[in-house]
């Protein structure tokens, strides 16, 4: 067999939030390929980074009060952190804020300007007037334009995977500030996509570039035919819209080097990190990065999900085609993850993260499920929680380890058998399986090849129970039978690891220490191990406890749906609008009657015989005082407070109260109790003046 050169990558992950098992799907669906890969005897190398620009990371950091470098470091520890936890094995994790990366943007960039692809176009963009900003993609949500899904955010709806601007969306609103956002002219730069429409037609259209499915929808969708569309006899061909891919300032990500103050759009420099994650391995082994990405002989795999399609098979094939890189081979592309039938929800606790799954669960578990259930197509994946406790029961436990549980034990007492005994044809059978079990896995059947694998199982437990070592143990004349026996189910056993060890790496380690020889390629499961020592049985893996399952559904529950799909990035509770709804709606003329000024605190102190009460002496500047009783007692310490400028209703009727007079009210929010919150005011305003 001649040895490939196989490049492959997993989408990156956003630096803002933590793995999901939706996340999941994808990274182990990859790492089985790689894995297999390696177990032909190819060179492969699996390649990944934490995606950390744009604006949703921005929006954190402004949140959180942190630098958005301070999020990136620590999400990508608990990113690694949690992969590694699956066993899913990187040849390279790195990061998108890095300096290969900047260096590779910067030259595919000028490449692409070289070609003639680049022009600037004056754009009308969402401005956010209070926040004084150009609002960028996730900085606004609304309505998308193409399927009317709500609340979608301004660069790429999650229901039907459309791309398009902000200034696109019905009813935008500023992530920022909640208000409505206005239109003004802009400049940007954008790549003009349609002068290589001939190229990415043939390139989408080529057999097994991508699943049909996907290739059918880019035709019919964004490139459309050359054949007549109707009796017109007009061309059904369509125009590729320019793609934007500038932003101004402020965005995190890096500075366009020839139009300073203008940043690359993220999708921009988020593939061109699988490149520099690939630099960085290179370098680290000192590969050369020509081999990998500038050269015919290496295949490229990148495997992604289906709301990314677009760009992973306009765009990007678009980039590296301009820059003279090479092509991808194969865009593999999955669909979603249900569970129970149902889209993931925080409420339920279906939305569990890597971390909670690896506190209660074993992550074979989830590797054996999820390829049992994997196909080549798009469709999506249903993690049916009853199912997977049945399938690690029945499939893994019952048919796979317990051929090692029934013969490991005496095995190891007498060794392997000098010659492989007769076993009625089944090892044969078994080798002899071995291609179609690696087509399935080179085709992304894994269901298929799970399949195979178990019909060798449920060949293999009928032998075992039949000859029973268990009695024959106990017969000192039938040692040799015995010794036989379990020669032939542990053969068995090991052929069948072997086949699974891409999908379960930690069973194929512990069996390759029961054998005392690891597993490292495919061959291994072709001939029988015969006269060798077994070392002592360990056990390999327990059933599925169920009220794990329902402990880690618990601790994931929360009350709040994840914060990207509400329209409120903050996740503001909406409990203080239904505790007090607002008021009927009064003119500009009634709000003037109130004459709210700027107060600054001269003097605080407690009111002894009232249990909530401040006795607060304001300034209006000069002379001019005002005796305020305000309940605040249980928030705030009057010492505290005494400097401070607060917003006061100044034109209130005093009142007489049994302490005093109160000649005004301090303007608070919140309910009350110790939750009373008051109205302060920016640097620079002076006592006196009106609040309008
Ligand atoms: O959709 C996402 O989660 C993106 N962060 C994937 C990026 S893949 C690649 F292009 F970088
Ligand atoms: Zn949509």
């Amino acid at each position: 067999m001649t040895q490939r050169r196989i490049l492959v990558t997993a989408a990156l992950p956003y630096a803002n939030g933590p793995i999901h098992l939706g996340h999941l799907v994808e990274y182990i669906q990859t790492d089985i390929w790689v894995r297999f890969q390696k177990l032909r005897g190819h060179r492969c190398i699996y390649l990944c980074a934490d995606d950390t620009h744009g604006t949703a990371i921005m929006l954190r950091a402004q949140k959180e009060g942190r630098s958005e470098e301070e999020i990136i470091a620590e999400t990508q520890t608990a990113h690694e952190r949690d992969f590694a936890g699956f066993q899913i094995e990187f040849d390279n994790y790195g990061s998108t804020h890095s300096d290969e990366n900047r260096q590779l943007c910067a030259e595919i960039w000028s490449s692409i300007r070289k070609a003639g692809l680049v022009k600037e176009k004056e754009i009308q963009q969402l401005y956010d007037v209070e926040a004084g900003t150009f609002l960028a993609d996730r900085f606004v949500r609304g309505t998308c334009p193409n399927c009317k899904a709500e609340n979608q955010p301004g660069d790429n709806c999650s229901k039907c995977g459309a791309t398009y601007s902000p200034a696109e969306l019905t009813d935008p609103v500023s992530a920022i500030t909640q208000t409505t956002p206005e239109l003004r002219p802009a400049t940007h730069l954008f790549i003009e996509l349609e002068k290589l429409h001939d190229f990415l037609d043939e390139w989408t259209q080529a057999p097994g570039r991508m699943p049909e499915e996907i290739a059918k929808y880019l035709k019919g969708q964004f490139l459309g035919s050359d054949q007549p569309s109707g009796d017109d006899g007009e061309s059904g061909r369509k125009e590729l819209r320019d793609w934007d891919i500038s932003r101004p300032a402020p965005y995190f990500g890096f500075e366009i080097p020839d139009s300073p103050g203008n940043y690359w759009y993220v999708w921009f420099d988020a593939p061109i990190g699988y490149m520099a994650s690939t630099k960085q391995w290179c370098d680290k082994h000192g590969e050369s990065f020509d081999d990998w990405w500038r050269s015919a002989e290496t295949e490229i795999h990148h495997f992604i999900g289906k709301d990314i399609a677009y760009f992973h098979t306009l765009f990007w094939p678009g980039m590296l085609k301009s820059a003279g890189f090479t092509l991808p081979t194969r865009v593999q592309i999955h669909g979603f993850l249900t569970v129970d039938g149902a889209k993931m929800s925080k409420s339920e606790g279906t939305f569990v993260k890597a971390e909670t799954f690896l506190k209660y669960l074993d992550p074979s578990y989830l590797r054996y499920y999820y390829a049992s259930k994997m196909g080549p197509r798009v469709d999506d994946l249903d993690l049916n929680l009853d199912e997977f406790a049945s399938k690690v029961r029945s499939d893994l436990v019952g048919k796979i380890v317990n051929l090692a549980s029934r013969t490991a034990k005496f095995a190891h007492s007498t060794g392997l058998s000098a010659e492989y005994p007769d076993d009625g044809g089944l090892f044969a059978q078994g080798a002899a399986q071995g291609d179609q079990i690696a087509d399935a896995y080179e085709n992304y059947d894994y269901n298929k090849a799970m399949r195979l694998i178990l019909e060798l199982a449920d060949r293999a437990n009928p032998y075992i129970e039949g000859r029973e070592p268990w009695n024959l143990r106990k017969d000192p004349q039938r040692q040799q039978e015995l010794q036989d026996v379990c020669t032939v189910g542990m053969n068995l056993f090991w052929q069948i690891v072997v086949y699974l060890s891409p999908v379960l790496p930690k069973l194929a380690e512990q069996t390759g220490e029961l054998f005392g020889q690891p597993i490292t390629n495919w061959e291994q499961s072709q001939t029988p191990l015969t006269g060798i020592a077994i070392n002592k049985f360990k056990h390999l893996m327990e059933r599925v406890d169920p009220e794990k399952i329902t402990a880690m559904i618990e601790e994931s529950k929360v009350s709040d749906e994840p914060a990207e799909d509400s329209s409120n990035p903050y996740n503001d509770s909406d409990q203080p609008l239904k505790d007090e709804p607002i008021c009927d709606e009064i003119t500009i003329d009634d709000f003037a009657k109130v004459d709210l000024r700027v107060a600054r605190v001269l003097e605080a102190e407690h009111v002894e015989e009232a249990r909530k009460l401040l006795k607060l002496k304001l300034s209006l500047g000069g002379n001019e005082t005002r005796q305020v009783f305000a309940g605040i007692k249980e928030a705030y310490e009057p010492e505290k407070l005494v400097g401070r400028l607060v917003i006061m209703v100044a034109n209130l009727a005093p009142r007489k109260m049994r302490f005093g007079l109160s000649e005004g009210m301090v303007a608070a929010g919140g309910p009350g109790g110790p939750d009373v919150f008051l109205l302060g005011i920016d640097e620079g305003a002076q006592p006196g003046q009106r609040v309008h």
